[in-house]
């Protein structure tokens, strides 16, 4: 059912928050403990309905799950745990569990059938399709590359494949499948994405080298369940980042958050751009680093965001733009036409919400480019089922000169179900 949610201008965004855990990393921990021998405990697992979608997948594969809230202990079978499931798995609105599921599919002895909601089911699966059909699996998909995606899985082959577009949901298809194939699958990307798996599948046991931008992974290891801990999710935080970097008087603490550094070019980005932000402790939790986030009200220069850096700030490109408007010299995004096959086109479903609110921006094809020193106008706003436009918007709604109404307000649940009360406890 679509909700709507009022929000009214900010005088300060201020507090302690601590954010739910990291999506990226759950869905992996989730995947990965499934067909790990033992029992994986998962603390701080995302709340978000994505990564409840990858343990509902997991349950039908035959692996009992426990656990509520943010606590699981998942009871993984091994390699060869996984039994056919009884009807189809869903995915719901997540990439991330189909795409990444379909690797470990592909090596099972059954053939099963993934499908998702009607977002799911417009975005493209040849670019899985295609590496696990060179490693011996047989997939169909509704017009050749849509879901639901039949795959017969079988023995696989181990292959060396070239990404033809930076994507760790891809990456972590093939490393998948590469477990169950016997020898050295190489997977080779040609910008650094987010390394979760490659971090996630050593702390489990797996052999795996990276050289650079190569990863090897050698099939059949013995994996072994863990006591795992998720970090606070970046991409999450980044809502509240930008919000206090928007309002004047803001100064936010942000406790535990992930800072991967394939992850934080946000933060880099940021500061490059004049934000006043410090990490006064960081650590290493299995694998993983995690720290504290300290953020005032800064003002901003702007800038632009291409090449390695678009992929590195993917997700966070939404609400990038919304900061822009309110930068010296705007921002400019390029070579981003990845966002246009999201959960929605983000390059259109962001300008549009931009000029409702009497924000001037332009798309380009692979882009956009927002002029800075803009004033936000009140307006109806809408998330067209979109989770980052849901939560981007409430964010430029912060800096309205009105209340403004957000439209399709429950997508946040897909990552992040606190997000609304969160604003509420830190908004001024
Ligand atoms: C993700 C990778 C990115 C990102 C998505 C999560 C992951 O997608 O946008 O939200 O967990 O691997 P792509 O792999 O399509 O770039």
């Amino acid at each position: 059912m679509q909700t709507t949610k009022r929000i009214s201008p900010a005088t300060a965004i201020s507090g302690t928050l601590s954010l739910p855990g990291d999506k990226s990393i759950s869905h992996r921990y989730a995947l990965i403990g499934a067909i790990a021998e033992g029992d994986t405990r998962i603390a701080n697992y995302s709340t978000g309905a994505d990564c409840h979608s990858t343990l509902g997948c997991v349950r039908a594969l035959g692996i009992e799950v426990e656990g509520s809230g943010t606590e699981f202990v998942i009871h993984g079978k091994g390699l060869d745990g996984l039994r056919a499931p009884a009807g189809d798995l869903d995915a719901g609105n997540s990439g991330s569990t189909i795409r990444m599921l379909s690797g470990i599919l592909a090596g099972q002895p059954f053939s099963s059938r993934i499908f998702g909601d009607e977002s799911l089911s417009r975005r493209p699966m040849q670019r899985v399709m295609k590496p696990l059909g060179q490693m011996g699996a047989r997939i169909a998909a509704r017009e050749g590359q849509f879901p639901p995606l039949r795959i017969e899985g079988g023995k696989l082959r181990p292959i060396e494949y070239t990404l033809p577009v930076p994507s760790a949901q891809v990456k972590t298809c093939v490393l998948f499948a590469g477990l169950y194939a016997e020898g050295e699958t190489t997977v080779t990307e040609p910008v650094r994405s987010r390394d979760h798996t490659e971090i996630a599948l050593r702390e489990f046991g797996a052999e795996i080298e990276v050289a650079r931008q190569k990863i090897t992974i050698s099939g059949r290891p013995r994996l072994e369940g863990r006591d795992l801990v998720v970090p606070s999710d970046l991409s999450s935080a980044a809502f509240f980042i930008v919000a206090a970097l928007l309002v004047p008087g803001s100064h936010l603490n942000i406790s535990g958050v992930g800072l991967n550094p394939t992850r934080s070019a946000l933060l880099d980005f940021l500061v490059g751009m004049g934000a006043r932000i410090r990490v006064p402790n960081l650590e290493s939790q299995n694998g993983e680093l995690i720290g504290d986030l300290e953020v005032e009200y800064s003002e901003l220069r702007g800038g632009t965001i291409d090449g390695g850096l678009t992929a590195a700030l993917i997700d966070e490109i939404p609400v990038l733009a919304v900061l822009g408007a309110a930068t010296a010299e705007g921002l400019t995004v390029r070579d981003a036409g990845e966002l246009r096959i999201k959960e929605t086109d983000r390059i259109r479903t962001v300008v549009d919400n931009l000029r409702r609110m009497g924000v001037e921006a332009e798309e380009l094809p692979d882009g956009m480019i927002i002029p800075g020193r803009q004033k936000f106008h009140a307006a109806t706003l809408d998330s067209l089922g979109d989770h980052r436009i849901a939560m981007a918007f409430a964010v430029a709604a912060l800096r309205g000169d009105g209340d403004s109404v957000i439209q399709g307000a429950e997508a946040a649940s897909v990552s992040f179900p606190e997000f609304w009360d969160t604003l509420a406890r830190c908004t001024e």
